[in-house]
């Protein structure tokens, strides 16, 4: 039936197309031969049509797959976004006013890469507590857990890095917060807030190290950390269903799925291909929708001597961060971080067969607790507005004898046009 509508489809083209078109294609075809016997394209193609997944494999198994559509869109759109940037303290903020008001759909590219920034972080969090409440870390994917979890901790590094790039006064503020906060963990953190800073205070030396790793660093550790995430679930398959010990058939150890049970299964395509797509699309639907109804305005242009008058956070890992620091203080948040780095450790010590919720009391609590105490401070951090006055610096601090504003060229005094996205000039509907 598709052969025979290709056909037609084929015989249409050539009555209608023009022959230098066509010329173009059979050349395009002609070295398509050779490359093929080389690289064997359609054959994989075809082996990953008949690929076979596991009967309980489900909606819940899409979000994975979510998270990589979503990564796809932020380099997408981040290369984009790169082509109008500029990373230095004078020209980070005018490029993005221009991004945003000049240039031709500009405002939603970048929209769509904030708005993206979000949804990547709450759907890798959907995934993992997937995989964790289905107990699916469990050996032989232990190696798989820590892999998706260092893949985590880059979609977070990527977020904080990019959070600072628009250079402006909510951006600047809350990465002076946020740091302060990191020097003030005992032993390290001095160092470590003051290597990411590069100066006593944010400037652009900040800027540039947060683009370099932004831009260039993370993406090539995200490449080489997703390759093995997906080497590893094709090398073991997904887990098998969490029912498999509750019925009796007592899951293996080496918890892999056999080829008979994969036989059983349902065909990649169309079953699953379709699924995916439908969650492909709505996930762009509900991405674009929230880039163009909520906006992410642009504050004014940063200025390290005065407090802007509030604090407006554009990422959830903030809100999160900013309630826990403001409302349960270092500890709280060096508690809840240490609950967020024990679940690295779950694999080492949670090696039993049993993956059943009852039968995991503790591992379940404590997730239970991270997710519920996640979303409660991010709640709760929304609501927080105010840069505390403690945080603000003072000229000295730059250098003695140096005049404020000679390392840190500050934009022209007076008010910046903050003007919500959907109402600036130029901008398209
Ligand atoms: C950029 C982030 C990530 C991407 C793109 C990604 C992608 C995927 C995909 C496509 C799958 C197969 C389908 C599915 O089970 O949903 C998968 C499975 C898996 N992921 Fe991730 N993942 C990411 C982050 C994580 C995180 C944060 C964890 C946990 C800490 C994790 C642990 C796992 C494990 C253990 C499996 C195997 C699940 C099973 O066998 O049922 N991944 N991942």
């Amino acid at each position: 039936m598709i052969k025979k509508w290709l056909a037609q489809f084929w015989d249409d083209v050539r009555t209608s197309a023009d022959s230098g078109l066509l010329g173009v294609a059979r050349f395009v075809g002609l070295l398509y031969g050779p490359i093929d016997r080389n690289l064997r394209i359609d054959e994989a193609w075809r082996r990953a049509l008949r690929y076979r997944l596991a009967e309980h494999v489900g909606w819940r198994h899409a979000l994975g797959g979510i998270t990589y559509l979503l990564l796809i869109v932020l380099v997408v759109t981040g290369v984009l976004l790169a082509f109008y940037y500029r990373p230095s303290v004078e020209e980070a903020y005018p490029s993005v006013q221009h991004i945003v008001s000049e240039v031709s759909f500009g405002w939603l590219v970048r929209d769509l890469h904030v708005w993206c920034a979000n949804l990547i972080v709450i759907v890798a969090l959907a995934h993992m507590a997937r995989v964790f409440f289905e107990a699916s870390y469990k050996p032989p994917r232990e190696m798989n857990w820590i892999v998706g979890l260092a893949l985590l901790g880059v979609v977070l590094a990527f977020g904080a890095t990019g959070y600072l790039l628009p250079w402006d006064q909510w951006a600047y503020w809350t990465v002076t917060e946020v740091l302060d906060a990191v020097a003030m963990v005992p032993l390290l953190g001095g160092l470590i807030a003051g290597a990411i800073r590069g100066d006593p205070i944010a400037s652009g030396a900040t800027l540039s190290r947060f683009f370099a790793l932004h831009v260039i660093v993370l993406p090539w550790i995200t490449l080489a950390l997703l390759s093995y995430h997906f080497t590893l679930i094709r090398r073991r398959g997904l887990a098998p269903p969490m029912s498999a010990d509750a019925g009796g058939r007592k899951w293996r150890l080496s918890g892999m799925w056999t080829e008979e049970d994969q036989e059983k299964g349902r065909p990649f395509f169309p079953n699953h291909f379709l699924r995916s797509l439908t969650v492909a699309v709505l996930t762009l639907a509900i991405a674009i929708t929230l880039a163009i109804l909520f906006p992410r305005p642009v504050g004014d242009p940063a200025n390290p001597y005065v407090l802007p008058d509030e604090l407006v956070s554009t990422w959830v890992p903030v809100d999160v961060s900013l309630a826990l620091i403001r409302l349960t203080g270092l500890w709280g948040f060096a508690a809840f971080s240490i609950l967020g780095l024990s679940l690295v450790l779950l694999p080492i010590f949670d090696r039993r067969p049993e993956r059943g919720l009852r039968q995991r009391p503790v591992a379940v609590a404590l997730g239970l607790i991270f997710y519920v105490g996640f979303v409660a401070a991010w709640i709760a951090g929304q609501q927080i507005r105010s840069v505390p006055p403690t945080a603000r610096p003072q000229p000295e601090v730059i250098g003695e004898g140096a005049e404020p504003g000679s390392e840190l060229p500050l934009p022209e005094p007076g008010p910046t046009p903050l003007v919500p996205n959907s109402e600036e000039p130029g901008r398209e509907p």
